[in-house]
């Protein structure tokens, strides 16, 4: 057995199943999860019925997929990427694009290109728990970024040591955040992006968050190279999804584009690991790059359930509408796993404790004493869930 599978630390939803594992909730009330992160709004038309082409699915089951991608694919996330960051050289679709099943499996599986069995990992705490399995299963060490109310819930690397940075093979990066929707600035990235040279490691920006956001479009990491007029990308990934984007997380479907001599090693592993996307899936895939107009309904879609939600809630839980991303990360009045349980016990709606989603760095817990709430429902279950909510604080001693 490989024995840093001991080391991996239970999913989010498995804690918080166990946490609820009791629980009866009043009887009458529907359930409502405002708990996992997954899109329901529809997935767009156009999509579906491009996806309904018996000749596009025969040829697609007939042929081994090639790992590397379509053409047609590359060149629609290229054109996506370039135009999208703001990119003053276009993204070549030949050697800096891949195509990915869904950024879950590949910000996975960079970590074992990007990582030679010891080192330490950069995570920002709170985070997504893929990083951190990745990290230990290529066999290095994980150093938590803490990424406090402090800081804008961006990662603060100032108390990371010269020895750290020293022995530092991979930096994860996600923005804007999950679970605090805070985007980091361009000079942000640019600082990590200096520090990249002098002390030789990689940076894996997840953004998959990017195209939900509530008034200017955040800036990427390949964005950030190339304002400083770093053409060659050199070492920054940019990992980006179709899943939030396009509402389409059961297609599995995404990119990871930038350093051409990092995605060269990457697309070798891809090959040995046999991840190679569907040939049906990549022309569909490239459709959705290739058009906008259903994210800007997305996005509006999200901001009409912030405003209502918001609207019932922050008069007994004042909390704001975050930058990006479709959650909200409120302090909780009581410990945050208590505040799980009686919510669900007395409302029948769900939400994950703060402190599931972080780890505890000399002692201090980033994610303690907040939960996450995922704007995910459709508009009358968030209008729904609101008012529960609302009436529980009230009652709540
Ligand atoms: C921060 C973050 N990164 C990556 C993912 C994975 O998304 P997918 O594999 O659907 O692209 C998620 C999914 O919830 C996420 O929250």
């Amino acid at each position: 057995m490989n024995k840093h599978l001991d080391s991996l630390h239970p999913y989010p939803f498995e804690k918080l199943n166990g946490l609820v594992a009791d629980v009866t909730p009043p009887e009458g009330k529907k359930p409502i999860s405002l708990a996992l992160g997954e899109p329901t709004h529809r997935t767009p038309t156009f999509l579906i019925d491009a996806y309904c082409d018996p000749e596009m699915i025969a040829n697609g089951f007939g042929t081994y997929p090639p790992t590397k991608g379509l053409l047609e694919l590359r060149e629609a996330i290229a054109n996506f990427v370039t135009t999208r960051f703001n990119l003053s050289r276009a993204i070549d679709a030949g050697t800096e694009v891949l195509p990915v099943n869904g950024t879950r499996e590949a910000l996975f599986a960079i970590a074992q290109v990007l990582i030679n069995g010891s080192g330490l990992t950069f995570i920002p705490n709170p985070f997504y728990q893929i990083y951190e399995g990745a990290a230990i299963l290529a066999g290095s060490t994980t150093r938590f970024i803490p990424c406090d109310e402090a800081n804008n819930f961006n990662p603060d690397f100032s108390e990371i040591t010269k020895a750290e940075w020293e022995a530092c093979s991979l930096v994860y990066l996600c923005t804007p955040g999950n679970p605090s929707g805070s985007i980091m600035s361009i000079e942000d990235l640019q600082y990590v992006i200096r520090k990249s040279d002098e002390y030789k490691f990689a940076i894996v920006s997840d953004e998959c968050y990017s195209e939900i956001y509530s008034k200017n479009p955040p800036p990427g990491l390949l964005e950030a190279a190339s304002a400083m007029g770093r053409h060659d990308y050199k070492n920054c990934i940019a990992f980006n999804s179709l899943s939030k984007r396009s509402n389409l997380p059961g297609l599995r479907s995404g990119y990871a584009c930038g350093d051409s001599e990092i995605l060269e090693k990457f697309l070798l592993y891809r090959t040995y690991h046999g991840s190679a996307m569907p040939i049906q899936n990549q022309r569909l895939s490239a459709l959705a790059w290739e058009e906008e107009q259903h994210t800007i309904e997305n996005r509006s879609l999200y901001a009409e359930k912030y405003e209502a939600f918001l609207k019932i809630v922050n008069p007994v839980w004042p909390m704001q509408q975050p930058d990006a991303g479709f959650y909200l990360w409120p302090k909780t009045p009581i410990r945050d796993e208590e505040f799980t349980l009686q919510l669900l016990a007395q409302t029948n709606v769900k939400v994950v404790p703060g402190s599931y989603l972080a780890r505890e760095v000399n002692g201090v817990n980033p994610g303690a004493n907040r939960v996450r709430l995922a704007m995910v429902p459709e508009l009358e279950k968030c209008v729904e869930a609101a008012q529960r909510i609302k009436h529980f604080l009230e009652h709540l001693r």
